[in-house]
């Protein structure tokens, strides 16, 4: 039988306990309840995080947990795969702390499939639009999707690409931008990757139009979109060979600039027609002063979380520089560079 490590800590509730129970009825389990009972070695594990937040949206024994895991350094979860199940008391905080739990365990080595939380918010309303695909009650629902994620567990088989097909996606100059400057540093230290640069230009892309369900997957099976432009004719074609996609995202107020997050919004068209779940997400992220987490759980909700696509352990390198050029002389930055492409070497897999 195989095992999951179950992480499950803080007051859970039966109701949360049940769905746990099914979801996991299949494996042999270790749960682990509080750092007390916490084992040794966390590496090369599958691990359930099933998370039941407080009013505030809290659970702060897990927090405890990570800190353990922290303590132990950032190869504490190397090797390990992860999915999450988060129950929430409100409407609110399952999404933003499913992001942050990705953010603080990829850091430390944890992967994650495409699409790897199943949410329940306190009166299962998330699940309403389900109910348009399934015949099923909300709780049944919820039941089945936490099944299917913790099955999800199993069903990798990666292996590494020969030549993998990287895109880069910016949409920054040379002359001025530390996250191009940082991405120059990175691919120096690749080679034999076949890669390409895509810059999206101030106002090639559109932001979504938002179409109706009917009229996006009209366009979607046509291959297009409403707007046309460079989204159909370059990025989508790019997005859909590659193996590999490498986001070259500057903090702009805490946030994805508005660029490349009209690319992220326009991808709801091609999601409808191609599975992001073999192609694997990096990225760089820079701040003048502070925030580079902000987006980087901004990119994990939307291409992780939402669109599914495959987070590799350690997908974000990070960095504060604000005057141009500044990136190239931060302590440690090539050390941290080398290390960044070798896990872009080593990780592009399906
Ligand atoms: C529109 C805009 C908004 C910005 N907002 C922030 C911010 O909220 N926090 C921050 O630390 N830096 C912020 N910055 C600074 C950039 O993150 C900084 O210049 C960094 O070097 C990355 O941008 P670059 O690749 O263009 O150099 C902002 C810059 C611009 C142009």
């Amino acid at each position: 039988m195989e095992m999951i490590y179950l992480v499950m800590p803080g007051k859970i509730s039966d109701s949360f306990a049940e769905v746990v129970k099914i979801a996991t009825e299949n494996y042999q389990l270790t749960v682990i309840k509080t750092i007390q009972n916490f084992p040794v070695d966390l590496q090369n594990k599958k691990i359930v995080f099933a998370v039941e937040l407080d009013e505030c949206g809290f659970n702060i024994p897990l927090f405890e947990i990570f800190l353990k895991l922290k303590e132990r350094g950032d190869d504490s979860l190397l090797g390990s795969r992860a999915v999450i199940i988060i129950r929430s008391s409100s409407e609110l905080f399952t999404k933003s702390s499913a992001q942050k739990i990705i953010f603080l365990t990829n850091q430390m080595g944890c992967r994650f499939p495409g699409h790897p939380v199943v949410e329940a918010t306190c009166n299962l309303n998330n699940f309403l639009t389900w109910q348009k695909t399934y015949n099923l009650s909300l709780v049944e629902i919820y039941q089945k999707q936490a099944k299917e994620l913790v099955k999800k567990l199993f069903e990798e088989n990666l292996k590494i690409i020969n030549r993998p097909k990287m895109l880069v996606l910016h949409s920054s100059f040379f002359k001025t931008s530390n996250t191009l400057t940082l991405w120059k540093m990175v691919k120096e230290n690749l080679n034999g990757e076949d890669i390409r640069e895509l810059h999206v230009e101030n106002g090639t892309v559109v932001d979504c139009r938002g179409c109706s369900y009917k009229t996006c997957i009209h366009y979607s099976e046509e291959k297009s979109c409403f707007y046309g432009g460079i989204m159909v004719k370059e990025i989508f074609p790019a997005i859909e060979k590659a193996d590999c996609i490498i986001w070259l995202c500057p903090n702009y107020n805490d946030a994805i600039s508005a660029k490349l997050m009209a690319v992220i919004n326009r991808m709801t068209v091609l999601y409808k027609r191609v599975k992001f779940g073999n192609k694997t997400i990096f990225s760089i992220v820079v701040s003048g002063n502070s925030g580079s987490d902000c987006v980087v759980k901004q990119l994990i909700g939307a291409l992780n979380i939402n669109k599914g696509f495959r987070l590799p352990p350690y997908f974000a390198l990070t960095a504060i520089a604000n005057d141009p050029g500044f990136v190239k002389g931060i302590p440690g930055i090539d050390k941290r560079v080398k290390k960044f492409a070798e896990d872009i070497r080593r990780e592009i897999k399906k």
